[in-house]
């Protein structure tokens, strides 16, 4: 009798666990990191939500070539690696850090990725200008782009030229940088299916830290840069971006799919232990959904 009703208690508590399934986690690690740099947030991740998938794409080799490959290629490495992870096929949420911002939301506009909600920490969505942000690179790669980012030679082997928003260039910044203005949809033609693709998310999320030492602007994690000729940084619903929708800010900002969050920590920290509290209280809730 009582072994019946244990084996049947346990026969309805397997079947219970395979009823919720979370949707996976994709991470993406920043420049000169690996992927194991994720480890302490997939850990937290795992804890929280038993049975779920987290896994952290590596491009390349990871540190060097996270600096080495242009992002035109690292966005291409990572949509043929998350397309072929069988695990992945019905859909994931999905979260970059720093660089790895510009590598999760250029692949949810390229690559058409089954992304439910899409996470940025300490992201760098309207670019970066001067040295702070260049403090992580190799002596002689921070003078390559603090110099010469917009020579077509840079971009092609340079992660961080792709992103170098010069507020004194920005002309230059359009016509050659390979990355920044054609994900920001903001050449002459722009690309319907970048601003679908971000309109099918249910929820984008960004957070800025006002702290942040390698950043510069911080306000580029929520897509805010430095006005033209100037330091300042620019008004979040002034930009062209926001208010030509160029890839569907404004849409998601009115539909209320649009969270920006501010942290307080160090930019290295920022998926690490001194954020443990600002990551469980505003970034895991995005991950409590299931397939
Ligand atoms: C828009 O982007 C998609 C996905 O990357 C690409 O296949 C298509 O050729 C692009 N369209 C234009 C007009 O550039
Ligand atoms: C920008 O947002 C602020 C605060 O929500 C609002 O008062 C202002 O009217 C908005 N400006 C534009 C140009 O939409």
């Amino acid at each position: 009798m009582l072994l019946s009703f244990l084996s049947s208690f346990i026969v309805v508590c397997v079947h219970l666990s395979h009823a919720v399934t979370f949707r996976p986690v994709v991470l993406m690690h920043g420049v000169t990191a690996t992927a194991a740099d994720m480890n302490e947030l997939a850990g937290w991740i795992r804890d929280t939500y038993q049975g779920i998938y987290v896994v952290s794409i590596e491009i390349g080799n990871g540190y060097e070539d996270s600096f080495l490959f242009p992002l035109n290629k690292q966005v291409q490495i990572f949509c043929q690696t998350v397309s072929s992870d069988p695990k992945l096929q019905q859909g994931f949420n999905m979260i970059g850090v720093s660089q790895g911002s510009l590598i999760v939301r250029g692949a949810v506009e390229r690559c058409s990725l089954p992304v439910y909600n899409l996470i940025t920490l300490v992201g760098v969505h309207q670019g970066v200008f001067g040295i702070p942000g260049l403090q992580m690179l190799p002596p002689p790669i921070r003078e390559l782009v603090s110099k010469y980012a917009y020579e077509d030679s840079v971009q092609k082997i340079v992660s961080v030229a792709g992103y170098w928003r010069d507020p004194f260039q920005l002309d230059k910044y359009y016509a050659k940088s390979q990355y920044l203005p054609d994900i920001n949809n903001e050449g002459t033609t722009r690309n319907e299916t970048y601003r679908s693709n971000m309109l099918k998310l249910n929820a984008f999320v960004m957070t800025y830290s006002d702290i942040d030492e390698v950043v510069s602007p911080p306000e580029s994690g929520l897509f805010r840069g430095f006005k033209a000729n100037s330091v300042a940084t620019e008004v979040w619903n002034e930009t062209r971006q926001y208010q030509e929708d160029l890839i569907g800010l404004k849409t998601l900002d009115e539909q209320g799919k649009l969270y920006r969050f501010k942290c307080h920590t160090k930019h290295q920290d920022a998926q690490h232990t001194p954020d443990k509290d600002f990551i469980f209280e505003n970034v895991l809730p995005f991950l409590n959904n299931t397939i």
